[in-house]
């Protein structure tokens, strides 16, 4: 179990993503120099903490130990994970309640062979964005890691209202893809990795998707209807730099998965929308890598976590 410092209003700074889209519209490398100039007085962190565990090579948020969910949920009632992936958290959910019945839905139907799974687990393949058909409504909807693909993030809030039973939660959880720094460190915002980030909100834009969404999540939900939005902000470090042992191992996970998602985060949006060369994006991508490897960077990524409960006298729409 480890301490960490968690910032609570350090995703600004003094260029917006207006700015940096002016940027990039049409974009050329002397840009990203003005911009590194222009991004030097990023805010700093609040010295909040919260506390991780870190269990066979995996970690777990300690608000409630061995929960899937921050909000509160009584082991009894019907789950809905929308964006589910490999479904590997309603898996997960459905083993710690046995009580629970779990349904994931996602595009991709690439999730375990029934014989595999849980009996109170499914899945379903259907479009989170198209509106939803369920023909009963749930106690719980949960959502991970689905900022890329989201064109209408509170669409899809108001939609997961909807389909909740009076006194229903909503939990999503999910990054905000702009890095901050630690407190303290020598390291000067304005860098190769912020500068790729900024690169890759600009493309998102120009595809309909914001990559900060998860920072208006709170207000999205309150704009819904849902009561006691609650938000708690983590953080990904970039490698093992924290001093930490809990904090520094969970950096190299989230290292790894950074180098290997780079080429795949990159190639299609910085040749398609900043009608960069396959070889240019390479030589962004070797100055990133080296960042992501230097442990001398204090950098991280916000994780956001923000649940909130639909009013008890709330009928909402839909079967019961
Ligand atoms: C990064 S994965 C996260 C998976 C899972 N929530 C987790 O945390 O392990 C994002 C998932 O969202 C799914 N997805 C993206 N857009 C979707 C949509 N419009 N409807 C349903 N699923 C979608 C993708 O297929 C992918 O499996």
């Amino acid at each position: 179990m480890t301490t960490e410092r968690v910032p609570s209003n350090s995703v600004q700074s003094n260029v917006g993503d207006e700015d940096i889209d002016a940027r990039y519209d049409g974009f050329h490398h002397g840009a990203i120099a003005d911009l590194r100039s222009e991004v030097a007085s990023i805010q700093t962190l609040d010295p909040d903490f919260c506390v991780f565990i870190e269990e066979n090579g995996r970690t777990y948020h300690a608000y409630k130990p061995g929960c899937l969910l921050l909000a509160q949920f009584p082991g009894v009632g019907r789950i809905l994970d929308v964006g589910t992936g490999t479904g590997i958290w309603a898996i997960e959910f459905a083993r710690q309640y046995p009580a629970a019945q779990v349904i994931g839905v996602d595009l991709s139907p690439m999730q375990p062979q029934r014989q595999f799974l849980p009996t109170n687990v499914q899945f379903q393949v259907a479009d989170l964005e198209d509106p939803w058909t369920f023909p009963n409504r749930f106690d719980v909807v949960h959502c991970r890691s689905v900022f890329p693909c989201l064109n209408d993030p509170a669409g899809l809030i108001k939609q997961a209202h909807d389909a909740l039973l009076p006194g229903g939660i909503f939990e999503m959880q999910d990054m905000s893809f702009r890095f901050n720094y630690d407190e303290g460190g020598t390291y000067a915002f304005g860098t190769a990795l912020a500068d790729w980030a900024g690169m890759l909100r600009f493309t998102a834009r120009r595809a309909g998707k914001d990559w900060t969404c998860a920072e208006r999540y709170k207000q999205d939900m309150q704009n819904a209807g849902f009561q006691d939005v609650q938000e708690t902000v983590y953080r990904w470090p970039i490698n093992g730099w924290p001093t930490d042992a809990a904090e520094r191992r969970r950096g190299r996970i989230s290292q790894e998965n950074l180098l290997s998602a780079l080429e795949s985060l990159s190639y299609a949006p910085m040749t398609r929308y900043l009608n960069m060369s396959k070889e240019e994006v390479d030589a962004i991508l070797i100055d990133v890598e080296k960042e992501i490897n230097d442990t001398k960077i204090p950098a991280y990524l916000p994780i956001y976590v923000v649940h909130g409960r639909k009013p008890c006298s709330d009928p909402g729409v839909g079967g019961v």
